[in-house]
């Protein structure tokens, strides 16, 4: 499968918010909409890993094929990305793995249940590197807030990026979320992580340039 063969299942109704072909469409309207469970989108009742802003899925489709033991959840903004995450699924048989379309925060806000996630990970998240633009920075105390609400107790939080500032605001914003602890001392983070996964898209690009990667992982607490 090619992520074309994804067609886009709106073209002549609205937006709502649907699953399909382990696609979560949780973009449109709401609708009628309830979420069903973790249970009900997965084959096999195990822990739940969720990565925000996937991209291509590069990472998250190598991971979710090595851990078969847990189910996966990718969720992704751009429409183009979702297809690229679903012919990787489609062609490795990855029946653990659901792609989500849709807004990270909101998503979590609106339907993801209390103390139901193992792990979540956010991979070089955008980095948004103008000061008037890291309000749009997915990182934020509301988000930290949200993720601490659906991380079951001793769930991590792993957060990459090359990107220093962001990395400061990564580590200004967890440390502050009360009930996380970093798992690694002062500074915070760690610029190699053997056996993280296989290189992201972006670790790729970034290692090739010469820049730097700081891995934090911090852990819920209280
Ligand atoms: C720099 S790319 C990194 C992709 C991937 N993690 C990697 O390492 O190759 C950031 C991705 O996050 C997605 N994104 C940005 N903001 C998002 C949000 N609020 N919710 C979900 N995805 C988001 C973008 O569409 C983009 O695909």
């Amino acid at each position: 499968m090619r992520p074309k063969d994804l067609q886009y299942p709106f073209k002549d109704t609205p937006k709502r918010i649907m699953l399909d072909k382990q696609v979560w469409y949780a973009m449109g309207e709401e609708g009628e909409f309830q979420f069903p469970g973790w249970d009900r989108l997965f084959i096999a009742s195990q822990p739940v890993k969720i990565e925000y802003c996937s991209g291509n899925g590069l990472w998250l489709a190598e991971r979710a094929q090595n851990e078969p033991n847990a189910n996966w959840v990718g969720l992704e903004l751009k429409f183009d990305r979702i297809k690229k995450i679903w012919s990787k699924i489609e062609n490795r048989q990855l029946k653990n793995l659901l792609a989500v379309w849709g807004e990270g925060f909101d998503v979590t806000k609106r339907y993801i249940p209390d103390n139901s996630v193992s792990e979540v990970y956010v991979n070089f998240p955008d980095p948004w590197p103008k000061r008037r633009h890291a309000k749009y920075r997915i990182i934020q105390p509301l988000f930290a807030e949200q993720i601490h609400r659906i991380l079951q107790p001793e769930g991590t939080v792993s957060l990459v990026t090359d990107d220093v500032d962001y990395s400061k605001q990564m580590v200004r914003v967890m440390t502050k979320q009360p009930g996380f602890a970093s798992c690694y001392p002062e500074p915070y983070f760690v610029t190699e992580y053997p056996g993280y996964g296989t290189v992201s898209y972006f670790e790729d690009l970034w290692r090739s340039q010469g820049k730097g990667i700081r891995y934090h992982l911090f852990k819920k607490v209280l």
